[in-house]
């Protein structure tokens, strides 16, 4: 057991304009969704080429309400990947309707595979949701080509990709689609502890959202305020889906360093890229090139004997003090998604061999060193550990 500090999977460290930025609407007296949240709607929808961009409580609330606007409701399927997180999948099950599994397209891109997703449309099908999978865009020219065909709304999953692009296409991940949904959950590439937000071009799309996140009222609490609006109507079961003002505000001041974060983060990823490319036993999901244009989120690493995958991550943690997560467990593997008929073999072999090494903008280069030396020791010896064993 190493007695070196623990090099945590992620990392947040604020600036001083960002805690001003809080301090600052703490001392203005308004705390919920007011001239704040328009703003940072505004900052964001600028930096993602959308015409609406709706800030929400999480980004689960942006599935649920992205599936609401393309009419999925009870009795309806979407068709999912299985390596996701369950968000994705639940949203489908807050509208009344089950998630289809798909396979992703395999150890080499981690993103669903437009093939099978194909295959698994039947009549009930209402949306087909694609995850940028840690910040990498998913096959989506194939994917709308699918959803076109079969005329049913292509939702993208955005949580792991502000500010990322398609190799070759300058559109951002997010508005390729007819909604994307974000998320600002403390890990996230720009985060604020819990915020989403749903970005269209869509008018309904966007009408829609709006009156859902807050009740379905006519009017909203800072309208009233300003005297604007004297009372309200509601028109339909909606939610609490709002954001806040402090945390609008975290994220306006923390858009100013995004571009720079995850510059930050490329730079390591390709470190990471060039230290593991020749080490026996890993291998390396997506391509250099994609690196250029992914948000970065993640870094996930195969461990091509996915036996060793849970004695390797605990070899990191106990011996080297080196934090790891797996980046999905299948979603038909977890009990509450389980069902008859749901071989995915390629999403099992994912959630079985991947591990996600430490990546945040201010991991210093001497620490990721220790966490490619804790990765490369764990699998020599584990190799040698199995070897003597079988042999
Ligand atoms: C792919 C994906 N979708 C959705 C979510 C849900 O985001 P939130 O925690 O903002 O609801 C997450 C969060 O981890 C995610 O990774």
């Amino acid at each position: 057991m190493s007695d070196a500090p623990l090099i945590p999977l992620f990392d947040v460290q604020l600036q001083q304009p960002h805690l001003d930025a809080v301090a600052d609407t703490l001392r203005s007296g308004w705390l919920t969704m007011g001239p704040r949240t328009q703003e940072f709607e505004q900052v964001f929808a600028e930096h993602l080429g959308s015409r609406h961009a709706i800030a929400l409580a999480s980004c689960t609330a942006a599935l649920h309400l992205a599936y609401l606007a393309a009419g999925v409701g009870p009795g309806d399927e979407v068709i999912v990947p299985a390596i996701t997180f369950v968000a994705t999948a639940a949203a489908a099950r807050y509208c009344g309707a089950e998630p289809v599994f798909a396979e992703v397209k395999g150890t080499h891109d981690l993103g669903i595979d437009p093939e099978d997703v194909q295959a698994r449309i039947t009549p009930r099908t209402k949306a087909v949701c694609a995850v940028h999978y840690g910040g990498y865009a998913a096959d989506l020219a194939a994917l709308r080509e699918v959803c076109e065909s079969a005329g049913v709304a292509l939702i993208e999953d955005a949580a792991h990709s502000p500010s990322a692009t398609p190799l070759g296409d300058s559109r951002k991940l997010g508005t390729h689609g007819l909604s994307g949904c974000f998320s600002f959950f403390s890990n996230k590439v720009l985060s604020c502890g819990e915020g989403g937000l749903l970005a269209t071009d869509d008018e309904d799309v966007a009408t829609r959202a709006r009156s859902l996140r807050s009740h379905a009222m006519t009017t909203g609490t800072w309208d009233r305020h300003r005297g604007h609006a004297p009372g309200y109507d509601v028109v339909g079961v909606g939610y609490n889906y709002r954001m806040d003002e402090p945390r609008a505000a975290l994220l306006t001041a923390r858009m100013a360093d995004l571009e720079d974060d995850i510059a930050a983060r490329r730079k390591l990823v390709h470190r990471y890229r060039e230290l593991l490319a020749d080490l026996p036993g890993v291998s390396l999901p997506y391509e250099d090139a994609e690196v250029d244009v992914s948000s970065c989120y993640v870094m996930p690493v195969i461990v091509d004997d996915h036996d060793l995958r849970d004695p390797l991550r605990a070899f990191m943690l106990e011996e080297r003090r080196v934090q790891t997560s797996v980046l999905y467990p299948a979603l038909h593997e977890l009990s509450a998604y389980a069902g008859p008929a749901r071989e995915l073999p390629r999403s099992e072999l994912v959630a079985h061999a991947e591990l996600t090494l430490p990546l945040f903008p201010t991991l210093a280069e001497d620490d990721q060193d220790r966490v490619v030396s804790a990765l490369a020791d764990g699998v020599h010896s584990l190799t040698r550990t199995g070897a003597a064993a079988g042999g």
